[in-house]
């Protein structure tokens, strides 16, 4: 059967494909060369005519009007929009975590829309990694401990050590959440999504609770994982100058892409204000 086929390939964690952990093409996996070009190849993910109606009594919320988007391999992806643009219910759908009303959802060729809720569970835990603005960490677990919880049921992740080293708190791996500012907090949080090496990293408002220059170094730390790991990023933020780091900033009003730009000259985070 053919989605058998597809769906053995989706979650394969032979890291023997080459195209597994690809690089960007552009070589941006290099760590400190500066991004000129948007990543491009085959999608990694891909919504097609997406839409996604919640009916509340006799009313229906189309929160998705056809939503077309494709992830492509290594690019970081800004999504921006007003509240209730329908952002957070386009990447909850991404990752697997809510499901469209009508249209497909794609995912390196496998159809994401006919999964069974275990091929899901599989998705979401092998291939995406998640942040949220809240930053869901145990508070009686370490942070070492809070990133081990996840490297534990995935095959081949990093150490957390690593994974901690990777977002800037090789010191305060012993700490506990409430020992951590809020930004280290959300970098434990990156660590813990990045740790299990997930080919895509989806983030919905990372710098939402966490004040300008906190919230510079939370995102100059997913810019360093997209261009370390190659890991396809996307990012849900309300400040428009986050865009300027971005391969390609995605607008979304009333549940449709409105625009869509290339920045071929990504900024570096610290040259950013809002
Ligand atoms: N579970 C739900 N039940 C009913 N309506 C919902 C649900 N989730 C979202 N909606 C509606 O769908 C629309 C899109 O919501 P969504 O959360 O995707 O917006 P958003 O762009 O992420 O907004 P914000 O910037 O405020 O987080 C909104 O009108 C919202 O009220
Ligand atoms: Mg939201």
């Amino acid at each position: 059967m053919l989605w058998v086929h597809v769906w053995t390939h989706v979650t394969s964690r032979d890291n023997k494909d080459p195209s597994e952990n690809a690089a960007p093409p552009n070589g941006s996996r290099v760590s400190g060369s500066p991004t000129t070009q948007s990543p491009r190849g085959e999608p990694v993910l891909s919504a097609e005519a997406i839409t996604k109606i919640y009916r509340m009594g006799d009313v229906d919320v189309h929160a998705l009007s056809g939503v077309t988007f494709a992830l492509h391999p290594g690019e970081l992806v800004v999504l921006l929009g007003a509240s209730g643009s329908g952002k957070s219910t386009l990447l909850n759908i991404l990752g697997g975590l809510d499901t469209p009303t009508s249209g497909n959802v794609l995912y390196r060729g496998g159809n994401l829309t006919s999964a069974d809720e275990a091929q899901l569970t599989r998705y979401r835990r092998e291939h995406v990694g998640f942040v949220f603005q809240f930053y869901n960490l145990i508070p009686s677990l370490t942070a070492r401990e809070n990133v081990a919880l996840v490297t534990d049921i995935v095959d081949s992740p990093m150490a957390p050590a690593e994974a901690l080293e990777l977002v800037g708190l090789g010191e305060r791996m012993d700490h506990f959440p409430a020992q951590l500012s809020g930004g280290e907090q959300q970098r434990v949080a990156i660590a813990r999504a990045v740790a299990k090496r997930p080919q895509i990293l989806l983030c919905d408002e990372p710098t939402g609770a966490l004040d300008f220059r906190t919230g510079v170094r939370v995102l100059d730390v997913l810019r360093h994982v997209n261009r370390e790991l190659g890991t396809t990023t996307a990012v849900i933020t309300h400040n428009a100058p986050v865009g300027e780091m971005a391969h390609r900033i995605v607008t979304l009003a009333d549940g449709r892409i409105v625009s869509e730009r290339r920045n071929e000259k990504p900024k570096d985070p610290s040259e950013l204000s809002w």
